[in-house]
């Protein structure tokens, strides 16, 4: 790693703190603003010393570097897959920082943004994966042994659900217990003395469930175990896990840090003794390694991080008001809403940062009701994916079980997830309005 931001420079982000009383009194929880930074502190901001910068300095500059070859200012694409060797290859030190010798180990524009997502995210250390769930897979493979236990939110990814449901106990004999994290009584009783990874995402896809990662950490680490946490619907600096306990953080770089819907990549952020089996063992041996292409437009993606988000979390608090207040909507999930059921929690664990841009809501219809009604759509797009510029709808149909731990009224009504994206607010709440009324009839 060239560079990081070591973690005592990340500080915490503000904690909010309340004149309006009771959350749950509030119909929508009052505008939110990013955090700005932390970091510069009166430091005369300098590029090459990322603890001097605001996040959006960073975003715009961590990992980049001048080209020593040709001047240019932005990191070409370096698409060779193996590098030169010294004389003596021998000398070679794969643990030195930079070594490059195999793309499938490291390469020129992955070491740029491992350094990048490690400053965003206040780790010591990044490594970056061809997709999110193979950034998933290597937290696992790593950390989990056979005969262990793992403890696993009630609501993941589904392709989490499955690795734990059937794939690990099936292969490797892994034994795990689904929980629901918003009951940490429950997490706790789940504990056994063979417990070795907790694991959850911060906001769950896709019912929105919010995790409380400090009690979580508390528990994991109390039985000796890790805690993961998929942090791909709160990326920083609305949340740095890391700072909260958190042993590893994961992301879909797919989604928001990309932005734009057309790369794929995955990382986990941690400590550099945590980092380091999952780049030599999982990365190397398993092979699950980013294209360079990628890596290049997810660096030129994550530039906007913070301008997107920002765009999005405002967008997403209007749009969910805007169905809360529709009476052919059953139910609407997100933890900005005064009636999610863990508004308090969200509140206090985002502080001023917002609650992100990913919502859930079910409408009072049939299945081919609700179908017409994403059908009717002129906007919003019906596609899975999230975190893209453009808004995204699923109407979540295929069963594969873990539909079960929804909560009933998804169960009743199935479950719409809606990805905002960075389209005028006013454009898509039109959109959504014009195809119930489409739909239903004009009201
Ligand atoms: C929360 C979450 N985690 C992980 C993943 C997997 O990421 P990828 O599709 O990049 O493998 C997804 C994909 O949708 C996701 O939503």
């Amino acid at each position: 790693m060239v560079e990081h931001r070591g973690s005592d420079a990340c500080g915490t982000l503000p904690t909010r703190t309340s004149d309006r009383g009771d959350p749950g009194m509030d119909t929508m929880v009052e505008r939110t603003a990013l955090p700005s930074n932390e970091g510069g502190q009166g430091t005369r901001p300098d590029k090459r010393n990322p603890v001097s910068l605001g996040f959006a300095t960073q975003s715009v500059h961590s990992g980049n570097r001048v080209d020593a070859g040709t001047g240019a200012i932005r990191t070409p694409i370096v698409m060779a897959n193996s590098y030169e060797l010294p004389e003596d290859p021998f000398t070679l030190d794969p643990e030195q920082p930079g070594t490059l010798v195999y793309t499938r180990d490291a390469g020129a524009n992955q070491l740029g943004l491992q350094t990048k997502l490690a400053t965003l995210e206040c780790g010591d250390d990044a490594v970056v994966f061809g997709t999110g769930m193979a950034a998933l897979h290597a937290i696992f493979f790593s950390y989990l042994n056979s005969g262990d236990h793992a403890i696993v939110s009630d609501v993941t990814y589904e392709a989490v659900w499955r690795l734990f449901a059937e794939v690990f106990p099936r292969k490797y004999s892994i034994e795990v217990t689904f929980v629901d994290v918003g009951d940490l009584d429950a997490v706790h009783a789940a504990v056994r003395p063979n417990t070795k990874l907790v694991h959850t995402e911060v906001i769950a896809n896709p019912t929105t469930k919010v995790a409380d990662i400090a009690a979580m950490a508390e528990i994991a680490h109390a039985a000796g175990a890790l805690l993961s946490v998929d942090s791909t619907f709160t990326p920083p600096p609305l949340f740095r896990p890391l700072a909260h306990g958190a042993d590893l953080v994961m992301h879909s770089l797919t989604k928001y840090i990309n932005g734009h819907g057309d790369a794929m990549g995955g990382a986990v952020i941690g400590s550099r003794d945590l980092i380091r089996p999952l780049k030599h063992e999982a990365l190397v041996d398993v092979g699950g390694v980013i294209s360079p292409f990628n890596v290049w437009l997810i660096m030129r993606g994550s530039v906007t991080l913070p301008l997107r988000l920002r765009q999005h979390m405002a967008s997403a608090e209007r749009i969910a008001a805007f169905l809360e207040a529709d009476d052919r909507i059953a139910h609407v999930a997100y933890p900005g809403l005064a009636s999610h059921p863990q508004c308090a929690l969200a509140r206090r664990q985002f502080g001023e940062a917002g609650f992100g841009g990913m919502l859930a809501f079910a409408i009072d219809a049939d299945r081919a009701t609700r179908n017409r009604f994403v059908s009717d759509l002129r906007l919003v797009t019906s596609a899975v994916s999230l975190g893209h510029d453009e808004t995204l709808i699923v109407h979540e149909g295929t069963p594969s079980g873990r539909e079960a731990m929804f909560p009933a009224v998804f169960q009743a009504h199935g479950l719409m997830r809606l990805s905002v994206g960075l389209e005028d607010a006013d454009d898509i709440i039109a959109d959504l309005a014009a195809a119930l009324d489409e739909t239903f009839g004009a009201r």
